[in-house]
């Protein structure tokens, strides 16, 4: 296992590249089931929950290459076999890793009219049921039997159908969205999710040939289709807006001057008044944003909502920035139900924060100071390397394996921004204030 370790206090500046979304791309690959054939997908981001997906399509039956780093191919691009389908199951060992992998339920049942998947149970932030995803494949005309921990579905044929989400569900609509365009006839999902990476599946399944209408809203029309061919034309992820806005928030905690590229600003709206109530300047143009914090950030409160308000991947990050803010702000947090874990790690760092049912009300201080913490979850995990990157001396973040599923090259690109900041084994030691500033990477060179 293996171990972040931090000299903090140092202010962070410089550009820093935006991998793709992990969120997008882990449903379009997944997508490629639908049709059979060769597919090529790029701007893949180089993430632990990218190989855990790829390794679930192995065992569908359908090989993937990946382009390697440095290689001859294009960084990033994926190319995937989905001519033949072996297996129509998503084992408990990966959906485990990685609950997304429910999200091969859809394209199962819509290309082989059958799909059995292991129910992905709970994780730290929740119990994250998977209510909504049954209903509306049901609505499409899939049955489901629940034994042994295995959700099995069947479906001898898809009719579309009129579709009222409960709750705008991100991988619901998602799964449903993959059902509906081989469906017979016309599906409407009522109250679809809008985030930017269904939008972005949506593009990818249109470029299959399905007939989508309405992504980026919350009624989504599509008009199903007998069969989907691969996209003539390689797919590029959407930029990671959580990456970025992680980044961005590095400004504030560290009082630093930070660009964000490769990014495409629209999905990172809603946090720009958030930066300028903070007291930041925010600038951005075509494929970057910057954002400069040179005082303390003022207080500033937040509540999460579904797309277009502020992500709830976010609210562990603005939590950290708001540790070391002037004032009291308060965090609400609706869409999950256990979203604080990185409350009692950062009050080690010596941030002020109480919590009562949905709401952390944080008090800021004038200044952290580095210990040992432990990850929970993957936003939790970035917002302790912010908050490891202000605080005076040393913090080490153990649990890295949260990080490694959503922040690709975390330790280079902090290192070209100007952390001190190292990755080891957790059993080594590294003396307090020994750690050099990185020399530039590729990446700067890049940027
Ligand atoms: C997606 O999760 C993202 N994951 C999450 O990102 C993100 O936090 C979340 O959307 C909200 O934006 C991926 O896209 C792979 P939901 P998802 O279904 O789809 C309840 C990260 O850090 N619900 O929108 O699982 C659920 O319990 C991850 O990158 C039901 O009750 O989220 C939760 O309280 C974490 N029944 C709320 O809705 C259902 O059938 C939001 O869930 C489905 C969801």
């Amino acid at each position: 296992m293996d171990k972040l370790v931090i000299d903090g206090g140092y202010r962070l500046s410089g550009r820093v590249p935006i991998s793709g979304a992990k969120n997008a791309a882990l449903p379009i690959l997944i997508a490629t089931l639908l049709a059979s054939g060769q597919h090529t997908i790029d701007n893949v981001p180089e993430l632990v929950d990218i190989s855990t997906t790829l390794s679930l399509l192995g065992r569908i039956g359908c090989p993937s290459l990946v382009a390697e780093p440095g290689g001859s191919q294009k960084r990033g691009r994926v190319v995937i076999d989905t001519t033949r389908i072996a297996f129509r199951e998503a084992p408990y060992d990966l959906v485990r890793k990685m609950r997304a992998s429910v999200l091969a339920l859809g394209p199962l049942l819509a290309r082989c009219g059958e799909a059995r998947v292991s129910l992905p149970g709970g994780c730290a932030i929740g119990v994250r049921p998977i209510d909504q995803h049954l209903k509306g494949l049901e609505a499409l005309g899939c049955r489901f039997e629940l034994t042994g921990g295995y959700v099995h579905g069947r479906a001898d044929r898809l009719v579309g159908a009129e579709i009222h989400l409960d709750f705008p569900t991100v991988t619901g609509t998602e799964n449903i969205l993959m059902a509906a365009v081989l469906a017979d006839g016309v599906t409407r999902i009522h109250n679809a999710a809008k985030e930017p990476e269904v939008a972005d599946l949506a593009r990818f399944l249109r470029s299959m040939g399905a007939r989508i209408e309405g992504e980026g809203t919350s009624t989504l029309t599509i008009d199903g289709v007998p069969a989907l061919r691969p996209s003539r034309e390689p797919h590029s992820v959407l930029p990671d807006r959580i990456e970025a806005g992680t980044y961005l928030t590095a400004a504030l905690t560290t009082r630093g001057d930070i660009t964000v590229t490769e990014v495409d600003p629209r999905t990172l709206e809603v946090l720009v008044p958030m930066f300028q109530a903070a007291g930041a300047t925010v600038s951005s143009g075509e494929d970057w944003m910057r954002v400069v914090c040179d005082e303390r950030p003022q207080a500033v409160s937040v509540e999460t909502q579904p797309h277009p308000g502020f992500p709830t991947d976010m609210q562990a990050q603005w939590m950290a920035a708001m540790t070391l803010a002037a004032g009291t702000s308060v965090l609400r947090e609706t869409i999950f139900e256990n979203r604080f874990m990185h409350v009692p790690e950062l009050m080690r760092l010596g941030a002020e924060i109480q919590t009562r049912g949905n709401e952390s009300v944080v008090e800021g201080a004038p200044h952290l100071t580095g210990a040992t913490v432990m990850a929970t979850d993957l936003r939790a995990s970035a917002s302790l390397v912010l908050a490891g990157l202000a605080a005076q001396g040393q913090t080490q973040l153990l649990r890295l394996y949260h990080l490694d599923r959503g922040y690709a090259r975390l330790v280079e690109k902090l290192g070209d921004l100007g952390a001190r900041v190292v990755r080891v084994a957790d059993d080594v030691s590294v003396p307090v204030g020994s750690i050099q500033a990185a020399e530039p990477s590729d990446s700067r060179a890049a940027g």
